[in-house]
């Protein structure tokens, strides 16, 4: 009952790390905003919400087109009257390196970067009225580079900076804003970068070898950080990136 009469924003809730967002919110009794674009996918996790005795609000929306961030922002004021919590979690990576040039630059910056600093900015009037918080999904590849996905690590860097800029900015209103640095996590996200399937078990099966724990997260394993981050519990902690990767980027390579 953490959340009751808190309403909370997620992107990119119809897959993922949004979707088991959306389900460890539902469970604390939060007034859930589902954005993404694909109504089915949305419409399957507005149900695994339903359980808990929740009707959230579900938005379709493509986080790349501005008319479509204010719309999510207005139409979750005029559905229910606050927001409390943004869950900037849409994103997506593509396989290309520098030499493939700049679209897959563009391409990603734009939803992993310039979605998230827009749409916070957005919201900011209402969080500020409720002390609410911003929770970003960022990644291990923040910091840990990648040449066959320059762009998408280069989205999280600059993610994690916005993320410590935004909390000096927000503070003084009593606005907190974290970033939460996922490893690997079991989801949709390589097989939408074109990667097969025997190819994607592969990769988590070496990343399973490779972690100190000997496993890899679930989307639920994130969001129950990203919830803790997101709660009261969390009122002193602003400006960090948290870390969720069984241990895998503190091994030496
Ligand atoms: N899985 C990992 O290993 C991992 C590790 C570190 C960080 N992350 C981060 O976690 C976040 C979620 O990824 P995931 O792993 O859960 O991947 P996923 O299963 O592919 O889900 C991606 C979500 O983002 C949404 N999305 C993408 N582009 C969008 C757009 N233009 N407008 C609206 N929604 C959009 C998708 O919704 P629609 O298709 O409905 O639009 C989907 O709900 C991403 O920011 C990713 O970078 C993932």
């Amino acid at each position: 009952m953490v959340f009751k009469n808190k309403v909370v924003i997620i992107t990119g809730a119809s897959s993922g790390i949004g979707a088991a967002c959306a389900v460890v919110f539902a469970k604390s009794s939060a007034k859930l905003v589902l954005v993404g674009r694909n109504f089915d996918n949305l419409t399957k996790t507005a149900n695994m919400c339903k359980k808990f005795g929740l009707h959230p609000f579900v938005l379709v929306a493509d986080v790349n087109i501005e008319d479509d961030l204010k719309k999510i922002v207005d139409e979750t004021v005029q559905h229910f009257g606050r927001i409390d919590v943004l869950v900037n979690n849409a994103g997506f990576t593509i396989l290309k390196e520098i030499k493939d040039g700049v679209d897959a630059f563009d391409s990603v910056m734009r939803t992993n970067l310039r979605a998230p600093y827009l749409l916070t900015s957005l919201a900011l009037p209402y969080l500020i009225k409720t002390k609410g918080n911003v929770v970003n999904i960022s990644s291990i590849l923040a910091y840990r580079p990648l040449a066959t996905m320059t762009a998408y690590c280069m989205s999280k860097a600059a993610l994690d900076m916005f993320t410590k800029c935004a909390a000096i900015e927000f503070g003084p209103h009593g606005v907190r804003v974290n970033s939460v640095n996922p490893g690997p996590v079991k989801t949709q996200i390589f097989k939408s970068a074109g990667l097969n399937e025997e190819a994607v078990e592969m990769f988590f099966s070496n990343m399973e070898q490779s972690a100190p724990l000997q496993k890899v997260a679930y989307g639920e394993d994130v969001a129950e950080v990203v919830l803790f981050l997101a709660s009261d519990k969390a009122s002193c902690v602003t400006g960090s990136c948290y870390q969720i990767d069984c241990g895998l980027s503190i091994k030496q390579t």
